[in-house]
């Protein structure tokens, strides 16, 4: 018998204020696109804005559906465009972050398990790591230098072969 174990390391900031200007600068775009999610029933609106290697910001957010689980989190939506408009090209970084009228969101915000699951396959087809820059609506934020960190033993396409 063997145990094993996993350690997360991520980078916490006290604000924005203390972020380079490319990271500080999409966490104003997705924040942006979190203005135009979609999110009638959970009335909790997601932004992500994603960086591409070829200096493109694409951006997307949260949408609902009354069927609820037809719905698609601002991760995946941002993502699955970058990757319908832009095929090949790396993505360097994904920034996320939420806010709610009805509450305050008071931790950074984490990629659901779905769209863990679907950024991680990017990493792995680019061969490189896709940055995490998490907020939410008050005080610090996360960065982790990649999307695997957050999916130990993630299934992948080796498991298809
Ligand atoms: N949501 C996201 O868009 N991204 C996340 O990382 C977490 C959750 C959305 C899905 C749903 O519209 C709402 O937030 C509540 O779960």
């Amino acid at each position: 018998m063997e145990n094993h174990s996993y350690q997360l390391k991520y980078t916490s900031y006290a604000s924005a204020a203390e972020l380079n200007e490319e990271d500080a600068k999409l966490l104003i775009a997705a924040r942006e696109a979190g203005h135009r999610a979609y999110a009638p029933y959970s009335k909790f609106s997601v932004g992500s804005a994603v960086l591409l290697e070829n200096g493109e910001i694409i951006t997307g957010n949260n949408q609902e559906n009354a069927a609820y689980p037809s719905g698609i989190c601002a991760e995946r939506v941002a993502i699955f465009y970058a990757s319908s408009q832009y095929p090949g090209v790396k993505i360097i970084k994904v920034a996320v972050t939420a806010f709610s009228k009805d509450f305050p969101v008071k931790a950074p915000v984490a990629p659901c398990g779905s769209c863990r699951q679907v950024l991680s396959e990017y990493e792995k087809l680019h061969h490189a790591d896709i940055e995490l820059i998490l907020q939410g609506q008050e005080g610090g934020i996360y960065r982790l230098k990649n999307v695997s960190s957050l999916l130990p033993l993630a299934f992948t396409s080796d498991d298809l072969r």
